[in-house]
């Protein structure tokens, strides 16, 4: 099977918390290689992009407000299955329910915002890999 890239966002509250090297770290110790890494400001333009398929749903503007309320760490990641390897180290959309061991079961929970402040985004497919990885390293 060839290797596949991913692309991993340690998002505002991950970067304001300082987490950026334990998240990183998370992902090196796992055994995939960093390939891309950098910190940003996100554009408009970036997340109108990258959360298209969520425009219209309630969370869609606090979500893009949030994104845009700090830096952020773009990463791309590379290993057998690291698409769905990365989403298992993340674990589930929502901290308070994502299963301790996991990213977002460690080091997460929920502060009662519209959104769920929840570290770490990854590609949930190559097609969305290879669309990100486009959005954040053009
Ligand atoms: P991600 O795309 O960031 O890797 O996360 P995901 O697949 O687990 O979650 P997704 O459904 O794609 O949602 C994108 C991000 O929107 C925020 N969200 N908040 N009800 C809520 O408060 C809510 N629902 C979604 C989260 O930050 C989620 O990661
Ligand atoms: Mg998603």
């Amino acid at each position: 099977m060839s290797t596949e890239r991913t692309l991993v966002l340690i998002k505002p509250d991950g970067v304001a918390r300082g987490l950026t090297g334990n998240i990183l770290a998370r992902i090196e110790a796992k055994g995939y290689v960093l390939v891309e890494l950098k910190k940003v400001n996100a554009t408009t333009e970036q997340l109108a992009a990258h959360y298209a398929e969520h425009e219209g749903k309630p969370f869609y503007q606090p979500l893009v407000d949030f994104m845009s309320s700090g830096p952020i760490v773009a990463a791309i990641f590379e290993g057998q299955r690291v698409i769905e390897g990365f989403r298992s180290l993340a674990g589930a959309t929502e901290p308070t329910t994502a299963a301790p061991g996991t990213i977002r079961g460690d080091l997460g929970r929920d502060w009662g915002e519209k959104v769920q402040k929840n570290l770490v985004h990854g590609s949930d497919s190559a097609e969305s890999a290879e669309r990100e990885i486009g959005i954040w390293f053009a």
